[in-house]
């Protein structure tokens, strides 16, 4: 009897010690749990009807990479203003899950990755040009998601111009 009592008394402050660590380390956690941050259920949204002209090419890439070189920069897109507007709203669609809100790279999907996704107010992004930003976007590398049939060119523009405006108010 003895013996049971003690195997119990054992076995609830385990699990005390597991739980504590438990939630120790997610209380460090910077970018939270996903169970902590707002859910999107699937279908909550109508789904994109395709454009009935789409033709599925195994030559799409190429002819992105054809249509990357003559559309970059893109010009004539309207004020500066309206880009960084446009830019801060792509980019929490598309990057803000991996890079984070403040473009730390704290993003709560990011946090699963290796490496982890790159600081975009840091030094090595800064150095990026413009246009290599536009190719990582683009077509990807290794750990990073090709984005090229997600987003509009315009779009992958606006979102550089956004970042670089929030890099300059970090210098
Ligand atoms: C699915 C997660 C994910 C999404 C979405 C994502 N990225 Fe990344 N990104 C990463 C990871 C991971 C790395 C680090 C890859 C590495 O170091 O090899 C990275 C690296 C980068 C880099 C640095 C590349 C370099 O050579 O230093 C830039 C710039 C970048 N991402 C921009 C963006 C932008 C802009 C968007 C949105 C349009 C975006 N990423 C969307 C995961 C993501």
């Amino acid at each position: 009897m003895k013996q049971v009592l003690f195997l119990a008394v054992f076995a609830l402050i385990a699990l005390t010690g597991v739980y504590t660590v438990i939630t120790l380390y997610d209380s460090t956690l910077k970018a939270g749990r996903m169970n902590q941050t707002p859910v999107l259920r699937p279908h909550e949204k109508p789904l994109l009807i395709m454009d009935k002209r789409t033709i599925v090419s195994h030559k799409s890439e190429a002819l992105i990479k054809e249509k990357m070189k003559n559309t970059f920069p893109v010009t004539g897109t309207g004020s500066a203003q309206a880009m960084l507007v446009k830019g801060e709203k792509d980019y929490k669609s598309f990057c803000s899950h991996c890079h984070g809100n403040n473009l730390d790279g704290l993003g709560t999907v990011g946090q699963s990755f290796f490496p982890l996704p790159a600081n975009l107010t840091g030094e090595n992004a800064a150095q990026l040009s413009d246009k290599e930003m536009f190719a990582v976007i683009s077509y990807g590398s290794k750990k990073t998601p090709a984005l090229a049939s997600s987003m509009s060119v315009e779009s992958r523009y606006a979102v550089i111009r956004y970042i670089r405006s929030i890099q300059k108010s970090n210098l």
